[in-house]
């Protein structure tokens, strides 16, 4: 059986992180996000480097979580190692009670599909396409289409701030409306988790807030579970844990701000 670490927690912290066998994790009180002794190691010529070692982490659902560290520390293999993108070299993933690290490429990829929202840095837009256009062929690789993913992509521009913008092409956009073009087109088809790799990284002080205010209300009024990777400090006021990643090991408190400051 395999069990979280929680010396690093906070009471309270130790409290959620205490759902943490793998057979807890397969029945009905998981946490939406679980990893279990999650190690990655790369291969350099005949040398292997270990990146993760033996992460343990649980994200509850309606959580605004953050995964911050110094650049190289792990956090992007992380998070796509999480979002079902790389697979660990050792250890267990677990995504709304489902262990994803067990499942056939097919079925993660469907998995995947229908309940991850993707959030990059560089928006990933396509450029020919219109703001609305952009989220409608998310919503078609869903099965949404025709009329009804028009209307669907219309709501969620709305919903992003960006109704007047829906023509525009992403050249004719700010980088703050880009971004929030990108969070529209995660949201196509209301996943239940968003994985966000430095949504805010190369944004003004103003779009930076628009997109925080954005991820916090679909986490605490949509209920998506929100796991952002970030450097911004300005996040840590939306988030309800943060977990430091340091050479490839986690630690965990509840403001962040002692490894800030
Ligand atoms: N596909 C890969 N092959 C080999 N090394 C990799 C690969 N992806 C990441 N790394 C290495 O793993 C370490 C962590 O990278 P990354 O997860 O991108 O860090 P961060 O996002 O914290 O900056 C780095 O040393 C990086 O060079
Ligand atoms: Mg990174």
């Amino acid at each position: 059986m395999t069990t979280f670490r929680t010396d690093l927690a906070s009471p309270a912290q130790i409290k959620k992180s205490s759902i943490c066998s793998s057979e807890d994790l397969s029945n009905h009180r998981h946490p939406a996000i679980a990893a279990c002794s999650v190690t990655m190691a790369f291969q350099s010529g005949n040398q292997h480097f270990h990146v993760l070692r033996d992460i343990n982490l649980a994200v509850e659902k309606g959580d605004v979580q953050l995964l911050m560290g110094p650049s190289g520390s792990g956090k992007t293999t992380l998070l796509s190692i999480l979002a079902g993108l790389l697979t660990p070299t050792a250890g267990k993933v677990f995504l709304l009670g489902e262990e994803i690290t067990k499942m056939s490429r097919t079925k993660l990829a469907k998995f995947r599909l229908h309940n991850i929202g993707f959030i990059f840095q560089g928006f990933n837009l396509f450029p020919a396409l219109t703001a609305i256009q952009n989220v409608e062929v998310a919503l078609n690789i869903k099965g949404i289409k025709g009329k009804i993913a028009k209307k669907e992509a219309i709501a969620l521009l709305e919903q992003v701030g960006l109704g007047d913008k829906i023509d525009r092409h992403p050249k004719e956009l700010s980088g703050g409306q880009k971004q929030r073009v990108a969070i529209a087109r995660a949201l196509a088809g209301s996943p239940q988790l968003i994985m966000a790799d430095e949504p805010t990284a190369a944004l003004d002080s103003y779009s930076g807030h628009a997109v925080i205010e954005l991820l916090r209300r679909l986490a605490k009024e949509g209920g998506c579970t929100v796991l952002m990777v970030t450097h911004d400090p300005r996040i840590i006021d939306v988030a309800d844990r943060i977990l430091h990643l340091e050479d490839g090991m986690l630690s965990q408190n509840k403001t962040g701000l002692d490894k800030i400051i």
